[in-house]
């Protein structure tokens, strides 16, 4: 037996190469320090499920915990891998060959006729993180299939991910690669996932796991509003700061499927990876495909913990680029302001009024390019619409920049209008499937990426804009997901590869993208949050966390988003009341202490807002450059959960050192007869004493976490941010 015992800081992860080359899980939980626990097998359990050899404890297939589980030779369960061999055959007999172990992280790239793309994910340098690549074969394929094991020094994260390679002598289809598979011992778990639709994504659900499969996916070619890549096990007593929990988060941006799946003996197998629902890939010989990263985090110290896991590996080993480590700038954004209705003068008029108040950077959103005046026309076309930008895009630019202002422009670069001049150029550029009506949506249609000619294109569009003038920003939009999933220049026996190739053409584009133009902070969207993942965020730092720009609706949103993704990376606008979503009217006060725990921006026509809030503007501002420091990098702590209690919601950031924190509190409803709530802080030292900057009071950590403040709010919607300071 060759055993393998992952060890990080605070977690252990052990698996073996059985003597019948079987790769079997051991256990993955809080660390052990115990090198050898392999006494942890037990491969007898069912006398009666399909065995090789009666002799090999290891052959029962269907009850030993397996790294990478395969289908059709007696493991009932869901498989990792699948594919169609020249025969028709899909049985699979993953046995171990070898391993190597190396330090730092490889990057995970995938070649293609015409390109190689590096797939986003993690990195590490080499004393930050070692890596185990462990090599299982399939004979009679040829199959080789190469499992990545990394472990971070300082985090309590394991990634995996998968490469194939066909080193038979014939070509065949992938129809499923998985990029993980963890066989737990118990199924006394939770699952979380988060939920949801346009304009509330990423409500988070938690559900008692139960016999069977509960599953999350997309099969819309993005990772979705409807279900984020993301799914946690936690243990039933787990909450905020106490029990185990199990977070997985996928790094991609296209179909996904997570799955648990309780067995007959009461253990639970946990699946990710790319949705094998209409999935396909060719794998000729020599050939090799790269399944994308799954992200592991352990805690057992609840889900904050988990949480702020993610939130330190994101911010670390994820996010790149000049804005990685830096404040973000002030944004006014122009789309709820005006929509569609807008031209120099009218974006000059608003630039003006901001920069008074402080506000640094205006974005023109959607409608500036070919003929738009509606959501029906020109994708496609990126080239100045002179009717609304008169004077050109240098000029408006230049009269930005004079203000004091930086500039920031909207694309849609995936999507093609039927009313451009490129559909009416390259029709076939669209994703379609001859004899199939073309379904529209928001009267769109999207563009074959796979294709370079078509990528090549759009981003010379780009170029030209971006060369023409200084621009420091981009919004990367999104606003439908894919149907007719065929493409013009695929062969047959490669079509259902489309889904994948779509979001590598995607990223190959934004990688040109960042790499050409390291200065501009690239913001991503889809139509709100449907794309707020992790393979985004390699790219941008920062994604627009929803459409919904309500504080109160914010509660859930923000909160739901915090679970797997930090603050620093969440968009976030005060907009105008009533609000377009839900038209609730709440204090500008509130949507402004709501919008800071993100990268914080302004959405509205600041020269036609009630002047009253026109005046908050600038203490808003002051607000957020004191309080963002620690909301870029501090850890967060969520106090209330506005899923179970629609009251209240609360939360801290707390420096690192633990030298100083801030405390926001949003009352929802005002509550009769007495106003005042004790809330419990969290996240400070008790030992150390600390300074409330509201009431002047100086309490130690402990009376702070332990017996709490008092927070008198009255009337719905109120809100307040309290500073603490070590003394
Ligand atoms: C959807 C985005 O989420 C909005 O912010 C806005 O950019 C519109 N698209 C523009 O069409």
């Amino acid at each position: 037996m060759t055993l393998f015992t992952l060890t990080g800081k605070g977690v252990t992860y052990a698996f073996a190469a059985l003597e019948s080359g079987h790769l079997a899980h051991i256990y993955y939980g809080k660390r052990a320090d115990d090198e050898d626990l392999s006494y942890l097998l037990r491969l007898d359990e069912n006398p009666f499920t399909p065995k090789v050899n009666k002799r090999d404890m290891g052959t029962f297939m269907d009850t030993t915990p397996f790294e990478y589980p395969v289908h059709g030779t007696g493991d009932y369960r869901e498989p990792a891998i699948m594919l169609m061999d020249n025969k028709g055959m899909s049985a699979l007999d993953l046995r171990f060959v070898s391993y190597e172990i190396t330090k730092g992280k490889p990057i995970l790239e995938q070649k293609l006729e015409d390109m190689t793309v590096r797939l986003p994910a993690t990195f590490a340098e080499e004393n930050e993180a070692e890596t185990v690549a462990v090599t299982l074969e399939d004979k009679r394929t040829g199959l080789n299939v190469i499992l990545y094991y990394t472990v971070f020094a300082d985090l309590d994260v394991i990634t995996r991910s998968v490469k194939l390679i066909n080193k038979g002598a014939e070509a065949f289809d992938v129809r499923r690669v998985l990029s993980a598979c963890v066989d737990l011992d118990s199924d006394q778990y939770d699952f979380i996932t988060l939920n949801g639709s346009w304009a509330r994504e990423r409500v988070m659900e938690r559900c008692r796991l139960h016999h069977g499969k509960q599953s999350i996916d997309s099969v819309k070619g993005e990772s979705s509003h409807q279900n984020n890549p993301f799914a946690a096990l936690v243990s039933h007593t787990a909450d905020e700061d106490m029990g185990e929990a199990y977070g997985f988060n996928l790094v991609y941006s296209g179909n996904f499927f997570a799955q648990a799946e309780v067995t007959q003996h009461k253990k639970t197998r946990f699946l990710m990876g790319i949705n094998p629902f209409d999935f396909s890939w060719k794998l000729e010989p020599s050939a090799e495909f790269t399944a994308p990263e799954l992200v592991m985090v352990y805690s057992s110290e609840g889900i904050g913990k988990m949480s702020r896991t993610f939130h330190d590996l994101y911010r670390q080993h994820l996010i790149r680029g000049e804005y990685k480590d830096k404040r973000r700038p002030i944004l006014i954004n122009n789309w709820e302001a005006t929509y569609f209705n807008f031209d120099t003068d009218k974006l000059i008029g608003i630039a003006k009024q901001a920069s008074e108040l402080g506000i640094e950077m205006l974005v023109m959103d959607d409608g500036w390019f070919g003929h738009r005046d509606s959501d029906n026309s020109s994708l496609g076309d990126w080239f100045v619409y002179e009717k609304k930008i008169n004077g050109g895009l240098k000029h408006l630019v230049d009269e930005v920049n004079k203000l004091g202002m930086k500039f920031g422009i909207w694309f849609e670069p995936e999507m093609i209008s039927p009313d451009s001049e490129l559909y009416k150029a390259h029709p076939d550029w669209a994703i379609q499937i001859e004899g199939l009506p073309m379904t529209q949506s928001r009267e769109q249609y999207v563009l074959d990426y796979s294709r370079k000619e078509v990528r090549d294109c759009i981003y010379g569009q780009m170029r030209k804009i971006l060369d023409s003038a200084n621009i420091e920003y981009i919004k990367w939009d999104m606003n439908r997901q894919l149907t007719e999933v065929g493409s013009n220049a695929l062969p047959a026996d490669r079509q259902r590869e489309l889904w994948h190739r779509y979001v590598l053409g995607v990223y190959d584009v934004m990688n040109r993208l960042t790499t050409d133009y390291p200065h501009i902070l690239l913001e991503n969207c889809s139509g709100g949050g449907a794309r707020f993942d992790a393979g985004m965020l390699f790219y941008s730092p920062q994604i627009w966390t929803s459409d919904d720009t309500d504080a109160i609706e914010r509660l859930k949103i923000q909160h739901g988003t915090s679970i797997c993704y930090p603050a620093s990376a969440m968009g976030a606008h005060v907009s105008d009341c009533p609000n377009h979503t839900v038209g609730r009217s709440t204090p500008f006060s509130t949507r402004g202490n709501v919008a800071m725990v993100g990268t914080f921006g302004y959405e509205l026509d600041v020269t036609r807002i009630p002047e009253a809030d026109r005046n908050e503007i600038p203490g808003q501002i002051e607000m957020f450059k004191k309080y963002n420091p620690l909301v870029r990098t501090g850890d967060q702590y969520r106090i209330g959960n506005v899923f179970e209690d629609n009251m209240w919601d609360a939360w801290m950031f707390v420096a690192k050192d633990k030298s100083e924190a801030v405390f926001t509190f949003v009352q929802v409803l005002g509550r009769p007869n007495y106003r005042s709530r004790r809330i419990k802080l969290k996240g400070l030292d008790p030992e150390r004493k600390y300074k409330n900057h509201e009431t002047g009071e100086i309490h130690t950590g402990a009376a702070l976490m332990n017996c709490g403040i008092n927070v008198n709010l009255s009337g719905d919607f109120q809100s307040k941010v309290v500073y603490f300071t070590a003394e």
